[in-house]
């Protein structure tokens, strides 16, 4: 007989709940987004993913648990994200988990968000038939978390489960990526969230493959970093956008344009790109170069600095296509296997909470009956 978690995920905008088999086979995935509800301030709010989360946690549980074909009483367990997020918001799933495994007197895991994302590309190699060679690096790159962490297999006392270390290699200085792509695409009235935008309006300009550099190209100085070599900096990206449009006066009828059109809704980048001079179009592309190199060169110096053949990239940013490009023509160059999840494990969900819970019982560990949500919960050794 399987080993059926529920997992349940409120970290940020998205309340998930998830029943996983044996911490590799999904038998639902529930997504509840609030994206629509964020989009109008051009960011998440807190307040209002608490309330959204108050609102949404006993349907989507409720709807995962049909999806499966279960009942309560089939679970095994309830693993749920304790943090890092937004406090508020992780303490509607924390409470909510601690009172179903009360009532239904079963075991409480607690999951770090991080190691979820982790995860989300297991499941996926799992459900492609493919099992990832560890040790492997991975980095962890949304709206929240820029990260690259060494990932270690560790013993799980002959379990069939698997059992993982993280060391952490290096993070974000400032901003991270995903953030970085909304706050630019706020800057050029493209709307949120900005990733998905930029990567098609991005796309569809780069058909050169030769960017122009001075009048439409960004200025950048080179990305000097205090401390690690493997640290990431996106602030300097961001602010050479805002330098840009300061200094191309001619560009603000256009974002202003953009910004009345969505002020009629939500806009699709087929319906954005009309209102998108060329210069614009090379901005983006450019904006989008430099955080994709930046990426992918510190998480291949990474694999370097560990001797590893396998990289994971995992969370929201990792859909983007010229990432995955740049990705997979690197790996073809130094013989290293790239893993990415399929969008919808990429993005915040449930399925890779409760495949994270699964490992984490295999080895032993159940959450306090005080469990309390932690914003700042961190993974790993430095
Ligand atoms: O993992 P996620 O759903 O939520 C957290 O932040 O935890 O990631 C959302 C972030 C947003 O910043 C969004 O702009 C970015 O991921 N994103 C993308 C793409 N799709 C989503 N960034 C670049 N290209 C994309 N295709
Ligand atoms: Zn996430």
């Amino acid at each position: 007989m399987s080993f059926r978690i529920l997992g349940i995920e409120s970290s940020c905008d998205e309340t998930a709940a998830a029943v996983v088999a044996d911490g590799l086979d999904i038998l639902s995935s529930v997504v509840a987004s609030q994206t629509d509800i964020h989009r109008k301030y051009g960011g998440v709010v807190p307040e209002i993913a608490s309330r959204e989360h108050l609102r949404h946690i006993v349907p989507v549980v409720r709807e995962a648990l049909k999806r499966a074909g279960l009942s309560f009483s089939d679970l095994d367990a309830i693993g749920v994200t304790q943090g890092p997020g937004l406090a508020g918001a992780l303490l509607v799933g924390v409470t909510y988990a601690k009172a179903l495994a009360l009532a239904l007197q079963k075991p409480l895991i607690a999951v770090n968000h991080l190691e979820g994302h982790v995860h989300a590309v297991l499941l996926e190699a799992h459900r492609a038939g493919k099992r990832p060679r560890l040790p492997a690096v991975c980095l962890i790159v949304s709206g929240g978390h820029t990260l690259l962490y060494e990932v270690t297999e560790r013993d799980t006392q002959g379990s069939t489960a698997q059992g993982f270390e993280y060391r952490r290699l290096g993070g974000t200085r400032d901003d991270a990526a995903g953030e970085a792509y909304d706050k630019v695409a706020k800057l050029l009235g493209l709307g949120y969230p900005g990733g998905p935008i930029i990567d098609q309006l991005a796309d569809s300009s780069s058909n050169t493959g030769s960017l122009p550099s001075g009048e439409n190209g960004l200025k950048f100085g080179p990305t000097k970093i205090k401390g690690s070599p493997l640290d990431f900096s996106f602030s300097g990206v961001k602010t050479a956008v805002l330098y840009h449009l300061r200094e191309h006066q001619e560009l603000a009828p256009e974002i202003e344009a953009r910004r009345a059109s969505l002020a009629h809704g939500e806009r699709s980048a087929a319906q954005l790109k009309p209102l998108c001079s060329r210069q614009t179009l090379d901005l983006v592309t450019n904006f989008q170069k430099k955080v994709v190199h930046e990426l992918v060169s510190r998480s291949f110096a990474a694999a370097s600095q560990c001797n590893v053949k396998t990289i994971l990239v995992s969370g929201g940013v990792a859909a983007n296509r010229e990432l995955r490009r740049a990705f997979d023509n690197q790996a073809r160059l130094q013989d290293i296997e790239i893993y990415f999840p399929s969008r919808e494990l990429s993005t915040d969900n449930a399925a890779m909470i409760a495949a994270a819970a699964f490992a984490r019982y295999s080895s032993g560990d159940r959450a306090e009956s005080m469990l309390n949500a932690d914003p700042n919960l961190r993974l790993g050794v430095r």
